[in-house]
């Protein structure tokens, strides 16, 4: 990294101390004020265990939909071949359906007292999604890969949809069964039906 020399903008011998004032403080540095897995007390009538809990496992479904919400964007690009067009469609539909649920999931973390994941070398610690090659997959591997990242979301939207019913937290389960699951549910239909092996006409 170049090296920053900090020159004063408003030297004493020309200004006065107020027009220092309007000088941004800059290069600021500070302690962290909460740590990831944390969750601060907000008025909204749920236990520490239960906040503790959501954020949890917000926070572990939303590591793996960036990571989907990637993958996505990484077969768009990539995409080849004689239905190249609709699949490339397609697969940045799913992307763009994909990010609103990035950050509900992230602001229902916040909402609890929490701290959402958000790096993407943290994100890259977390999800439970394997990496594919840097490379070009063939095209029916690249649907198998997104779909087996679909039904590992979902497996734990699941479980969490279940945890937080037993907790009472009703807005994190809301979201997790009415938004997450249903989107989820309904783009791997959509894939799904691109590798059933039928001829688009009879020869
Ligand atoms: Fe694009």
């Amino acid at each position: 990294m170049a090296e920053t020399t900090h020159v004063d903008p408003f030297p004493t011998q020309t200004h006065g101390d107020e027009r220092r004032r309007s000088q941004p403080l800059l290069h600021q540095e500070g302690t962290e004020v909460q740590r990831f897995g944390e969750v601060r007390l907000l008025p909204i009538a749920l236990s520490h265990e239960a906040r503790m809990l959501s954020c949890q496992v917000l926070n572990q479904i939303n590591a793996d939909t960036i990571i989907l919400y990637n993958l996505y964007k990484k077969h768009h690009w990539l995409m080849r071949g004689p239905t190249f067009y609709q699949l490339h469609l397609l697969l940045d539909k799913h992307a763009n359906e994909q990010l609103p649920l990035i950050d509900a999931m992230a602001e229902r973390v916040q909402t609890l007292g929490g701290v959402a994941i958000a790096d993407p070398r943290h994100v890259a610690e977390v999800t439970s999604i394997p990496r594919p090659p840097d490379g070009v997959e063939e095209v029916p591997a690249m649907i198998s890969r997104l779909l087996e990242a679909h039904e590992i979301i979902i497996g734990k939207v699941r479980d969490a949809v279940t945890r937080t019913a037993d907790s009472r937290d009703d807005g994190t389960n809301d979201l997790l069964m009415s938004d997450v699951l249903r989107a989820n549910e309904l783009q791997v239909w959509f894939l799904a039906e691109h590798l059933v092996d039928v001829p688009v006409v009879r020869v």
